[in-house]
């Protein structure tokens, strides 16, 4: 059963108490609602992927209450802060470096070595972010493929009974997502076009380079997120494993592999979700040191995680 809480402070605490438990909470903010998840459990933002019935693991947007607590996870510079400054809180994502050694789970995004940060202009989800004290993390409250919602009815149409709550924030004010900004080079990049226009962008910060621009063709920014790629070759599909090879496991180990990693014993696909990434990256620096020149992958049953396998596994150009 999916519960409706009100915006009272009672409804606000139960759905900061629920984030905290790594239950799927739906919230609303200025732009549209959120799928809210505690980005620092791996096994939490796994759930969001489950519940969206999502094709791949596309990398997600991080909320904050504030500025200072987004710029915590991230390696900001003048820029970010002075768009901060002008857009936040507001319907502006910034793309920037993640911190070494923060909590967020790499599962948040994607694998890569960034991470998309931001603060809504929404009072109810500022409250919501500020008592449950974590970061949340939160892709639009739909379904793969579906509009995004931007009433708690919308949300419970298509989640009711696949997420713990909606807390109710009423209708969003901007009805479009936010607009996703790379901000890491001298000159940022427009990843998605959103709430914040480019034209009030670059009158704070100047020229702003589109996407287009940078690839040639338009892509989806789903597709623009460079993957994670281990330093090791993978082969995928393994059904034996040779003595220089390292194991992703799913399910019970393959006999004869030195170096392991198990992403779910019992073959649970939301924890090997929440596993994957850490563990490619933990097995890549492993198998470097013992002189192992390979991973073999166990069969998973699940696109997902084989779309992400796949890229990871892709020839680097
Ligand atoms: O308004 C919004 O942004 C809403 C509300 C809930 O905040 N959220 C939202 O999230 O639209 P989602 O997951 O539906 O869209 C996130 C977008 C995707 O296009 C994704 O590719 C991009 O942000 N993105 C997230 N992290 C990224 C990263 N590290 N690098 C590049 N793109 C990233
Ligand atoms: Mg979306």
């Amino acid at each position: 059963m999916t519960e409706l809480l009100q915006a009272n402070a009672a409804g606000i605490a139960r759905a900061a108490t629920l984030l905290r438990q790594g239950a799927l909470v739906s919230f609303g903010t200025e732009t549209v609602y959120g799928l809210g998840a505690d980005a620092t459990n791996d096994h939490a933002v796994a759930r969001i992927f489950a519940a969206k019935q999502r094709p791949r693991f596309n990398p997600l947007i991080c909320h904050y209450p504030s500025p200072d607590a987004a710029f915590a996870d991230v390696a900001s510079h003048a820029l970010a802060r002075q768009l901060a400054q002008a857009f936040w809180p507001g319907p502006l994502t910034m793309v920037l470096p993640r911190q070494p050694d923060r909590s967020v789970s790499l599962l948040a995004s994607a694998g890569l070595d960034t991470l998309a940060v931001r603060v809504p202009a929404h009072e109810v989800a500022l409250a919501l972010l500020r008592q449950t004290a974590r970061p949340v993390a939160a892709p639009s409250a739909n379904r793969s493929g579906k509009v995004s919602p931007t009433t708690a009815q919308h949300v419970l149409d298509e989640l009711s009974g696949h997420i713990a709550a909606v807390l109710d924030c009423g209708p969003c004010i901007v009805g479009v997502e936010s607009t996703v900004l790379d901000v890491r080079g001298a000159q940022p990049v427009l990843l998605r076009p959103g709430g914040t226009t480019v034209e009030a962008i670059e009158a704070i910060i100047g020229p702003v380079r589109l996407n287009g621009d940078v690839t040639g063709t338009l892509r989806s920014p789903g597709m623009l997120a460079s993957h994670y790629a281990p330093t090791l070759p993978m082969r995928l599909g393994a059904i034996d494993v040779s003595a220089d090879e390292a194991l992703l496991a799913f399910g019970p180990p393959l006999p004869g592999a030195g170096t392991v990693f198990r992403l779910s014993d019992d073959r649970n696909l939301t924890e090997a979700a929440a596993h994957l990434f850490s563990g490619l990256r933990q097995l890549d620096a492993n198998a470097a040191a013992h002189g192992l020149i390979r991973i073999a992958v166990m069969p998973i049953p699940d696109r997902g995680i084989n779309d992400r396998l796949r890229r990871a596994a892709a020839p680097r150009d």
